[in-house]
């Protein structure tokens, strides 16, 4: 299974100002554009519980899966219908309904491919990312650059993260706003 990691990150390595802040209010609509039309082809999307906060609804066409520590006390905090993702799981196609899990990243990716998902979009945020990184599953990241500094915000890595990356692709997705792709390998102190 592939899977990829989604930002929009300022010059200065921010994913937002604070973290109730939803990140259209400050990125493209370009890069809204590529977020929507790549999550939906990937079929399966994970973000935080804070994240999904900032906008409160289910994005439609994709699987949502949200990260939370308690799914109980999360599904008493809103209206959508609220399935549980386990180690059991072996159906995540429907997309009218919210998926919450507290899988360990390499337990997660492991039940979604038995599932048959094929792509799965990490997309944030701060602590997600790292989690995800960390945990050696991600394989490509999709940065987009926007022509902001934001001072100081939410990190693109919550923790600490050593990785080194390669750059396969710059694309414009405007004049202004540029699209990084890159893959990983995971560099420890002993290699470096
Ligand atoms: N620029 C971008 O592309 C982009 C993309 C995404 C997000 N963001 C921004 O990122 C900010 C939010 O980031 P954040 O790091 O503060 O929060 P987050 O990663 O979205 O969510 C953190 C929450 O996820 C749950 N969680 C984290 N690790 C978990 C684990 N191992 N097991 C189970 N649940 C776990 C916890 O939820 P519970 O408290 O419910 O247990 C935790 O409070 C927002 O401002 C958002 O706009 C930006």
């Amino acid at each position: 299974m592939h899977v990829f990691l989604i930002a929009a990150i300022s010059i200065d390595g921010q994913i937002a100002e604070a973290t109730d802040q939803v990140s259209t209010a400050w990125t493209s609509k370009e890069d809204h554009k590529f977020f929507v039309q790549r999550t939906k082809q990937a079929g399966a999307m994970v973000f935080g519980s804070s994240t999904f906060r900032t906008f409160n609804r289910i994005l439609p066409g994709r699987a949502n899966i949200v990260y939370t520590r308690d799914v109980e006390q999360f599904r008493a905090s809103t209206p959508l219908t609220v399935v549980e993702v386990t180690g059991d799981t072996t159906e995540l196609q429907n997309t009218e309904v919210l998926y919450a899990t507290s899988l360990e990243p390499k337990t997660l990716v492991a039940v979604l491919e038995k599932a048959g998902v094929n792509e799965l979009a990490v997309c944030g945020g701060s602590s997600i990312y790292a989690q995800f990184v960390k945990a050696g599953v991600v394989q490509t990241l999709y940065l987009t650059l926007e022509p902001i500094a934001i001072g100081k915000g939410v990190p693109l890595f919550a923790e600490s993260v050593q990785t080194r990356l390669t750059l396969n692709n710059v694309t414009h997705l405007s004049e202004q706003t540029l699209l990084l792709e890159y893959s990983t390998f995971f560099v420890t102190r002993e290699n470096t």
